[in-house]
């Protein structure tokens, strides 16, 4: 009995929409490549590399753009015979102090068998060796750290970009490069860091609804065989990305859902209705993995918030939401936390994109208050909060939504009404 079959009807090359795919050509994004590009053009001229820090956010193609400028800088500084360009790229995920990069750095730069212990050094060891490495390394070395933002001391941004003007390095011309779609990162480095680590700056805005589909096109003639994608797949994915947050990672994965869909379906076209399906479960996915994140205060509010909705008293004060919080704190045995603290569970709420928040003015006293409303599909919230309703209980307000088949279902408690 043949349990395995190819099913290649749909894909060509389903690898093109993953993460790790690398684009032989970046679309969409001529003028950022062009500053980047000219930023670099200092290694080919033999001169001191500029410190670049490239900051946009999430899915706006940095480190594709860094991968392929680099490729290309690699692949053209070998015709110069007078250039020796050494590219290290480190992701600092999972890096998360100028030690550690330090200490990585030097074993990046040394053969197997010299390898340094990762820990055990005084940092201003660990620098010497960096700087006598580099120098035995010579040329020009271009230093990539990846989602810079995990690094959570100065040291490091602040010694790289200068050991060539403090007389640390002699032969090695070094640059760093520094990526990172955390603003308040950038924001917040100290004057003496920002002004040597982002000598050029490059921002990367977010995607247009054009952009993506250029983007998505590419990739779909890749990944899908042809006329597989009916016309309105692409632009669709497009309009929803640009409406999202302008990522084309996310316009990827979409399109990848919504071949997925297909091919599950064993049938031969990607159409519309699988891209709108393929968006609810990815969306299902995201707002299921925020709300599992959330402490089980944050299930509470949350709950409150939902029941209050459901009742149409959406959108509604905080200090309206708390005699249910209260209550459900109550029936769930936990102490409810005070106003401010619930207030900020409401915030985080608002980040995770899980609740609407509208900022209003208290008429001539001045003031201003928030109110909240859901600002996503009930049945969605409930699917990631069955243990809440467990605990609580089955609110009259989510009745309808509780599978009644089930007779071991938690028991609809009737005295919510009054709270
Ligand atoms: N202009 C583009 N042309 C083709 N593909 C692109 C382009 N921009 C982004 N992509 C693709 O979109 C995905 C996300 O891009 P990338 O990883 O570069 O984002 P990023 O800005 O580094 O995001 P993060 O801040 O989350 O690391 C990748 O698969 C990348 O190949
Ligand atoms: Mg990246």
């Amino acid at each position: 009995m043949v349990l395995f079959e190819r099913d290649n009807e749909i894909y060509r090359d389903r690898d093109a929409l993953r993460e790790d795919y690398q684009p032989e050509e970046l679309v969409g994004r001529d003028e950022e490549l062009q500053t980047y590009q000219a930023a670099l053009q200092p290694v080919i001229n033999g001169e001191q590399p500029n410190n670049i820090f490239l900051y946009g956010k999430t899915g706006v193609g940095k480190t594709a753009a860094t991968r392929y400028l680099l490729a290309h800088l690699r692949e053209d500084a070998a015709q110069y015979d007078d250039i020796d360009l050494t590219v290290i790229f480190l992701n600092c995920d999972g890096l998360t102090s100028s030690y550690q990069i330090a200490t990585r750095l030097v074993n990046d730069l040394r053969s197997e068998a010299n390898q340094i212990s990762t820990t055990g050094y005084p940092l201003a060891s660990v620098y010497e060796m960096l700087w006598e490495d580099l120098d035995t390394c010579g040329g020009t070395v271009l230093v990539v750290l990846d989602e810079i933002d995990h690094v959570n001391d100065d040291s490091i941004l602040y010694q790289l970009p200068r050991a060539r003007a403090n007389d640390d390095l002699q032969d090695a011309k070094i640059g760093l490069i520094g990526i990172s779609n955390d603003f308040s990162f950038r924001d917040d480095l100290s004057p003496k860091v920002k002004s040597s680590l982002c000598e050029q700056e490059i921002h990367f805005p977010a995607y247009n609804a054009e952009n993506l589909r250029a983007i998505l096109e590419q990739r779909g003639e890749v990944a899908f065989h042809d006329d597989v994608l009916s016309d309105e797949v692409i632009p669709l994915c497009a309009a929803y990305g640009a409406k999202d947050a302008g990522d084309a990672r996310q316009s990827i994965d979409l399109l990848m859902k919504a071949g997925d869909l297909a091919r599950d379906e064993e049938t031969d076209t990607v159409t519309e209705e699988h891209v709108r399906r393929g968006r609810r479960a990815l969306e299902r996915g995201r707002i299921k993995e925020g709300i599992n994140g959330l402490t089980e205060h944050g299930h509470l509010v949350l709950y409150a918030l939902l029941t209050l909705d459901l009742e149409g008293e959406a959108p509604v004060r905080s200090r309206d939401v708390r005699p249910r919080y209260t209550r459900f704190a109550e029936l769930a045995n936990r102490d409810p936390l005070v106003p401010r603290r619930m207030r900020d569970h409401l915030s985080e709420l608002a980040m995770l994109g899980i609740v609407s928040v509208t900022e209003r003015n208290e008429g001539r006293r001045g003031g201003t208050y928030r109110e909240y409303a859901l600002d996503m599909d009930v049945e969605l919230i409930l699917s990631a909060m069955v243990e809440t309703v467990e605990l609580v209980g089955v609110h009259d307000s989510i009745s309808p939504y509780v599978d009644s088949d089930d007779d071991d279902a938690a028991p609809t408690l009737q005295d919510f009404s009054n709270v």
